[in-house]
């Protein structure tokens, strides 16, 4: 236990015990262990190599480091309080192991170059796991569209009756938001991929130390030009939280439509028990707590983005110990994006079951063809806000009469206009609302057909050519 602190020597009595619990960051930065003993045998193979130590005790450092790592594996090493944080432990423990050797691992670097190596190590390995599970989500949202592009679902706007849609092209919305998460990930780890060590406290290093080297070891893709930007940079770890962020606003999004879709007013979707919840005191309820749940979660993640931008607004050069606050935010985004994508697979994949019967009626029971009544006039010369407004008489009379569009008799239609000819009640068919709608991109099912084949494709090519995923070590 009451070890001293690496530091004491310069002081002249021991920290407050609250004050090294609150100064403390091993209870949460042990989560970053293994990327640090990574890092660590790549510097200390960087000492050997330039001759900063001798070959041997590069390799003892290295040996004795990876014993580390094992021991850790199999629940033998966890630090407490008095290591401060992960980086002292694991020196604490090599010393332990190999010897005064060990005493010299940290020659040439400073935990400020080492904890930015290991946070990106750490991103980059979450990076690319969020991205695999980013694939199994577009995977489900596909195949469910794949066999549902002829059912019809309401679309709308302002939560208001619209349009009609095929099921597919709705779900194949989402799939383009995720098409995006996966990109923007990309994108950031170019940015998380840029090694900071060597960079030492914040000035660079009297040794003769090769930053290319340990780059390389750890397949960083460049080095920090600049060693104060290098120990104090954490806008790799914003882009990550705002991607994080973006991530979770669209799964919040899809997480809304599933808990309306289930509800008695919609009744689109029907929640299996499998993904499903029940109350404590109504016999009767099946909550939607999957996508309750993660529609809250995005508070967090949201939260802790705002959280890091408040907390670098104010730095000086270089670094400062506010940077300790970066990880619980990043720990916890990547903990919760990668269980809220796996929840929601799931409830994609086995939890839902849609009411097409239901869905079907719906489309057919309101004047949401209303527009194609006002298309079908403009194609044959009236202009557009003529026939708009003529339309719009019209349902406002069969509101009044209490009827649909598909009511009306061919003579009442040509009183309206006589360009109505009897093909009028097949362009008000919701299946022909839908269908008509193929301008690219649209919800036409030949458009939605082919939208669902590119994604096909798309993530097939993936599976066959692994390069174009980004992998980690
Ligand atoms: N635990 C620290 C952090 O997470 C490590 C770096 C400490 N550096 C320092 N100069 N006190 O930021």
């Amino acid at each position: 236990m009451n070890q001293q602190q690496t530091w004491s020597q310069r002081f002249e009595s021991a920290l407050h015990p609250a004050i090294a619990r609150f100064n403390a960051s091993i209870n949460f930065d042990i989560e970053l262990i293994e990327y640090d003993i990574t890092g660590s045998i790549a510097h200390a193979k960087m000492l050997g190599h330039t001759g900063i130590v001798t070959p041997e005790e590069a390799v003892q450092l290295a040996t004795g480091l990876e014993q580390i790592r094992q021991e850790y594996r199999q629940g033998k090493f966890t630090p407490g309080i008095d290591a401060e944080d992960v980086h002292f432990a694991v020196e604490r423990r090599l010393t332990e192991i190999v010897g005064d050797v060990g005493k010299k691992l940290h020659t040439a670097r400073s935990r400020n170059d080492q904890v930015g190596t290991d946070i990106r190590l750490y991103l980059r390995d979450q990076i690319y796991q969020i991205r695999q599970a980013i694939r199994e989500f577009q995977g489900v949202l596909l195949d469910l569209a794949e066999t549902n592009i002829q059912t019809l679902i309401p679309g709308y706007t302002h939560l208001q009756r619209a349009q009609p849609v095929s099921l597919a092209h709705h779900l194949m919305a989402y799939f383009q938001m995720a098409q995006r998460d996966w990109e923007r990930l990309g994108d950031v780890y170019q940015r998380v991929n840029i090694s900071p060590l060597g960079s030492g406290a914040l000035a660079g290093t009297t040794f003769p130390i090769d930053r290319h080297y340990t780059a390389k070891i750890l397949q960083f893709e460049k080095i920090y030009a600049n060693s104060m930007d290098a120990v104090s940079d954490r806008d790799f770890a914003i882009e990550f939280l705002a991607s994080a962020s973006i991530i979770m606003v669209h799964l919040s999004r899809l997480s809304e439509e599933v808990i309306l879709w289930s509800s008695q007013e919609f009744s689109f979707v029907k929640l299996k028990d499998s993904c499903a919840t029940g109350s404590s005191i109504m016999p009767q309820k099946k909550n939607p707590d999957v996508p309750e749940l993660v529609r809250g979660k995005t508070g967090r993640v949201c939260g802790h983005l705002q959280a890091l931008l408040v907390l670098m607004k104010g730095l000086p050069l270089a670094y400062n110990k506010d940077l300790q606050e970066d990880k619980e935010a990043i720990f916890d985004s990547v903990h919760t994006v990668k269980a809220c994508l796996e929840a929601m697979t799931i409830l994609l994949r086995e939890g839902l079951e849609f009411s097409t019967p239901r869905l079907s009626a719906a489309v057919a029971e309101d004047f949401s063809n209303a527009t194609d009544v006002a298309d079908y006039l403009a194609a044959r010369g009236v202009p557009f806000r003529e026939a708009y407004n003529l339309v719009g008489k019209v349902v406002k009379t069969c509101i009044a009469a209490g009827k649909l569009l598909k009511d009306l008799s061919l003579e009442e239609w040509k009183a309206l206009h006589p360009a109505f000819e009897q093909d009028i009640y097949q362009a008000i068919a919701p299946q022909q609302v839908v269908a008509a709608r193929n301008s690219y991109g649209g919800t036409g099912f030949e458009q939605v057909s082919q939208a669902v084949t590119a994604a096909r494709q798309l993530l097939i090519a993936e599976h066959t050519s692994p390069t174009t995923a980004t992998s980690s070590n």
